[in-house]
C-alpha cells in the first residue's frame, strides 16, 4: 500500500519512517515534508500546502494512495479529514468537530466537565473586563490560556495577579488572532506532567505507551517553553495503576461524551496529564494528533505495523487489534538552532547524519531541507535523535552517542534529557 503523510516536522518524518517499517507499505509521500522525508528510502516529498485539501485529494486519488495520515493540528482543525473522507479516502485523524478538543480550550473544558473528567477548575470569558474582574478574586499561581490554537504560545502560568492580568490583556490584544477571542482562566495544578496518546476508532480507545517530554529550553527544565526539547517512553510516572485510572476516568469518558455529542472521533486522542502527588491523573489539555517529540520516542517501540493500527482505527476494528510493543525504552533528544525558541538562523549545513545513523540511533529530521545534495537547517527544532535500550540509561546514552556525530553551526541540545528516569529499568 501507498500512504500520504501531511506535515513537515520531526513527527512526520517519524510517521513516514514507522509506516515504511512494514514491507506492506511500498511508498510514502509527504506533504510538504522536510529534508528527512526527502532522503528516506521509498519516501518523497510533494510541494503542496497542508491547507490545499483539493490538491491533496486529487493527488491521493490519482496515485491510489490508500491511507492519509495527518500530522499537525491546523489542517485537522480546518476540516481536512472531513474533506478527504468525502472524496472517498481513508484518513487517520479526527473530523473538524472532533479537532475542537484541541482547537478550543473552552470547548475542551466544557467537554471535560460534562464527562466528569478530572481537570483544573476553570472559568471562560469572551469579554476582557469580565475576565479581569474575575481574576481579582483569584489566588496565585493561576493559569491564563488563549482559547484557540496559538502554536504553544497562548498559555501563561502566572505567579502574581499583575502577571495574570497582563496575560489576559495580551490574549484580548489580538496577538493570537482568532485564538484570542476568549480566555480560559484556570486553577494551577501541582504534579508531574506526562502524556498519554491514545488510539481510537470512535468506540474503543487504547493508550500507546506513556511518554514524558521536556518543554523548557534549558537544562534542569529552566527558561522559556519550546515545542519540546526531548521525550522518553514508557515513562514509569504512569504506573499500571495510574494508567487504569487514565483509561477509566479520562479516555473512556472522553470518547463516550464525544459520541454522545454525535462526534465520530477516529485517530489519536492525546491527553496531556498532571499526575498529582496523590497519583491522580488530571487533564491539562487534549490534543487531536500525535505529539512532537513524543512520537519520536513512542513509535520506535511499536511492534505492530503502524498502518495496520491506523486502518483498524479508521475501519472501526480497534477492539480486535493485537497491539504489541518492543521491550525496553526510547529517548529522543532534540537538536535546535542557536537562539531557538526566539529567532534563529537557517541554512547551516548539517554533517554527520550518516555517521549518527551508523551508531544505531534513529535520526529524525524536523526543521531541515534538502539543498543541492546537502541537508541544511530550516527551522528552530532541527533534529530529533532517538536512542533505544534495555534501560533508560542505555536509551539516553544511545541518543547522545548519535548526536555526538552530528555537527552544524550553533547547534544546541540539552544534555540532561531523561534525568527523572536515569537509572530506572524500563518495562
Ligand atoms: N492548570 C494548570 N496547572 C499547572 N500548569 C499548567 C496548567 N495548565 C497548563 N499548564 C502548564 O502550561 C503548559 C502549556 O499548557 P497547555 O494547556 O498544554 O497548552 P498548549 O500546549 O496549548 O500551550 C503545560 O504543559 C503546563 O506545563
Ligand atoms: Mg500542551
Amino acid at each position: 500500500m501507498k500512504a500520504l503523510v501531511v506535515g513537515s516536522g520531526g513527527r512526520e518524518h517519524t510517521l513516514a519512517w514507522a509506516l515504511l517499517q512494514s514491507p506492506k507499505v511500498t511508498e510514502v509521500v509527504c506533504v510538504p515534508g522536510n529534508g528527512g522525508t526527502a532522503t528516506l528510502a521509498r519516501c518523497r516529498n510533494l510541494a503542496l500546502n497542508p491547507s490545499d485539501f483539493e490538491g491533496i485529494a486529487r493527488f491521493a486519488l490519482v496515485n491510489n494512495l490508500e491511507l492519509v495520515v495527518v500530522g499537525p493540528e491546523q489542517p485537522l482543525a480546518e476540516g481536512i479529514a472531513d474533506y478527504l473522507q468525502d472524496q472517498g479516502l481513508k484518513v487517520f485523524g479526527p473530523c473538524q468537530a472532533g479537532a475542537q478538543i484541541e482547537a478550543s480550550k473552552a470547548w475542551a473544558k466544557a467537554l471535560m466537565v460534562e464527562a466528569g473528567i478530572p481537570t483544573a477548575q476553570a472559568a471562560v470569558f469572551d469579554d476582557e473586563a469580565a475576565a479581569q474582574a474575575y481574576l481579582q478574586q483569584q489566588e496565585v499561581p493561576i493559569v491564563v490560556k488563549a482559547d484557540g490554537l496559538a502554536a504553544g504560545k497562548g498559555v501563561t502560568v502566572a505567579h502574581t495577579l499583575e502577571a495574570a492580568a497582563q496575560a489576559v490583556t495580551e490574549v484580548f490584544s489580538g496577538k493570537f488572532g482568532a485564538a484570542g477571542s476568549s480566555v480560559v482562566i484556570e486553577e494551577f495544578m501541582v504534579g508531574q506532567e506526562a502524556s498519554v496518546l491514545a488510539l481510537t476508532d470512535g468506540q474503543t480507545i487504547r493508550p500507546l505507551v506513556p511518554a514524558q517530554d521536556h518543554k523548557a529550553i534549558g537544562e534542569g527544565d529552566a527558561g522559556p517553553n519550546t515545542g519540546g526539547m526531548g521525550a522518553y517512553a514508557p515513562t514509569p510516572v504512569i504506573t499500571p495503576a495510574i494508567m487504569e485510572r487514565v483509561q477509566a476516568e479520562v479516555l473512556e469518558p472522553a470518547i463516550a461524551t464525544l459520541r454522545r455529542l454525535g462526534i465520530d472521533y477516529r485517530g489519536i486522542l492525546y491527553a496531556g496529564l498532571m499526575i498529582t502527588p496523590e497519583g491522580i491523573p488530571k487533564v491539562v489539555e487534549f490534543n487531536c494528533r500525535f505529539g512532537d517529540p513524543e512520537t519520536q520516542a513512542v513509535l520506535p517501540l511499536l511492534e505492530t505495523p503502524l498502518q495496520e493500527v491506523m486502518l483498524a482505527c479508521i475501519e472501526g476494528r480497534l477492539d480486535s487489534l493485537d497491539l504489541q510493543w518492543k521491550p525496553g525504552a526510547a529517548a529522543c533528544v532534540v537538536v535546535a538552532a542557536e537562539g531557538y525558541p526566539d529567532s534563529y538562523p537557517k541554512g547551516m549545513e548539517i554533517s554527520g547524519l550518516d555517521e549518527a545513523a551508523a551508531t544505531g540511533a534513529l535520526v529524525f529530521q524536523a526543521g531541515t531541507r534538502l539543498k543541492g545534495g546537502s541537508i541544511v537547517a530550516d527551522g528552530g527544532r532541527v533534529l530529533g535523535v532517538t536512542g533505544l535500550g534495555d534501560s533508560f540509561e542505555e536509551a539516553i546514552a544511545n541518543a547522545y552517542a548519535g548526536i555526538d556525530k552530528i555537527c552544524f553551526e550553533g547547534m544546541y541540545h540539552r544534555r540532561d534529557i531523561g534525568y527523572r528516569v536515569q537509572g530506572i529499568a524500563a518495562g
